[in-house]
């Protein structure tokens, strides 16, 4: 890789990320059902229809995992907390998953690591989907309450917390586009989503400061996006979308209100009394988080009835997901975040990375695609740091290959290889390549 550490200030933070359900096998120590076990078991859903269950197994295996990410030099983990493992029911605590994560944030303060936890990574309690999950406004005051049981048990020794992972995900992509669990294509429950995850971000920031957390924020996803072509229709739907997935979020929770571009679409289909809480997101934070994978570029399909934002990738080389390498987005982002929202307020790149179809050979796998793509990337990151931004962290998304969601175990994303048969992990070279780089 072409940087060094020492391109960096001293106080920079190199780490990876992982979240619960994607590593560490939902069956064991009593979890809960949740709604992507829902998801994965209905037809088409998932590839494979493959689930949670084992995952990388890394809930017996994360000292193994720990020691992997200590012997790479990083600095920091960045993990989630599974509310379905820490209150199977959404409601009630489990005393074994509540032991599960103290074992866990010791295991990484004993190597040195910083943890970085994530309230919220997506495995909603199958119990709250059943009352209706995120369009159902009382889920955010239950989020508040999971946030203080796992607060009291580990908020003591963790560096940092976010409460919400990719809120346009968790909304849009899984109740409007209806990729992820619950699978809607429902305007009407997407508007909800979209003003309920803001305001459970809000209470869970409240819970939070209560108790005294001073490092928290929350982590949203960014795509630079572009028009199509140079149609005024496609110049409309790509303000439109960057209105919903760039601005809804932070514009709620930096300054209490919602763009009027996507509000055009939303208005009628929000619930009621919706404006009254305008402010109720608005919270003081320490930090903010940018996850930054794409490129996409919007175009207007005029249905006869209503005209339809389309996204397609962008024109560079794609990675195994289909989605454009496009790590100059990475360097316009940040310094954006910084002038129009939060200022000087400290940014982490929470999650960058790129899924390849690695295999491994001879005892290793050669990458060297994702050498180059985390090179870029952070070449990108130094340079936004460059521009204003403040970026204090990058990372790498993940540390183990993982379960991707809707694509199962089918795309590798990680900087450690992990062979779904045996569990055998097998460190990629780009995890050698990353180490010799914040060695330097
Ligand atoms: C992000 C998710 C993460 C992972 C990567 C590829 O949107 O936060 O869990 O799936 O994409």
């Amino acid at each position: 890789m072409d940087f060094k550490r020492s391109d960096f200030p001293e106080s920079f933070l190199f780490g990876a990320a992982t979240a619960a359900y994607q590593i560490e096998g939902h069956q064991f120590g009593g979890a809960g059902p949740t709604h992507w076990d829902t998801f994965a078991a209905g037809t088409g859903n998932v590839v494979r229809a493959e689930d949670g269950a084992v995952a990388c197994d890394h809930y017996h295996r994360f000292a193994e995992d720990l020691d992997l990410l200590k012997d790479a030099g990083m600095d920091a983990y960045r993990f989630s907390t599974s509310w379905a493992r820490v209150m199977p029911d959404g409601r009630t605590p489990n005393a074994e998953g509540l032991d599960y994560y103290d074992r866990l944030v010791d295991a990484m303060l004993e190597r040195g690591l910083k943890p970085f936890q994530t309230l919220y990574h997506w495995e909603l309690p199958a119990a709250l989907a059943d009352k209706g999950g995120w369009m159902n406004r009382d889920t955010c005051d239950y989020f508040g309450d999971f946030t203080d049981v796992i607060t009291d048990r580990i908020g003591d020794r963790v560096a940092a917390i976010a409460t919400i992972n990719e809120p346009w995900c968790i909304s849009y992509l899984s109740h409007f586009l209806g990729h992820h669990a619950p699978g809607l294509k429902d305007i009407r429950a997407t508007a909800r989503a979209m003003h309920h995850i803001n305001l459970a971000h809000g209470i869970g920031m409240t819970r939070l400061r209560a108790k005294g957390m001073k490092n928290c924020g929350v982590v949203l996803n960014f795509d630079h996006t572009e028009p199509q072509d140079d149609s005024p229709s496609a110049a409309k739907a790509a303000t439109t979308w960057d209105a919903i997935m760039n601005r809804w979020f932070i514009e709620a929770i930096t300054k209490g209100t919602y763009p009027a571009e996507a509000l055009a679409g939303l208005a009628p289909h929000m619930p009621a009394g919706w404006a009254d809480d305008k402010g109720k997101d608005r919270q003081p934070k320490a930090f903010h988080s940018v996850n930054k994978n794409t490129r996409p570029k919007i175009s207007a399909e005029d249905t006869g009835v209503r005209t339809q934002m389309t996204s397609a990738e962008g024109p560079g080389d794609k990675t195994q997901m289909g989605w454009e390498m496009y790590p100059d987005g990475l360097r316009s982002f940040l310094p954006r975040l910084s002038r129009d929202y939060i200022g000087d307020m400290p940014i982490y790149v929470t999650e960058n990375g790129m899924a390849w179809d690695d295999r491994v050979e001879n005892g290793a796998v050669y990458d060297p695609e994702r050498i180059q793509f985390v090179s870029d990337h952070i070449a990108a990151t130094k340079k936004a740091i460059d521009e204003g931004a403040n970026v204090q962290g990058f990372f790498y998304w993940s540390l183990l290959d993982n379960y991707e969601w809707a694509f199962g175990y089918e795309k590798r994303f990680g900087m450690i290889h992990v062979d779904f048969e045996t569990l055998k992990r097998t460190p990629k070279a780009s995890y050698h390549a990353l180490k010799a780089a914040i060695a330097r």
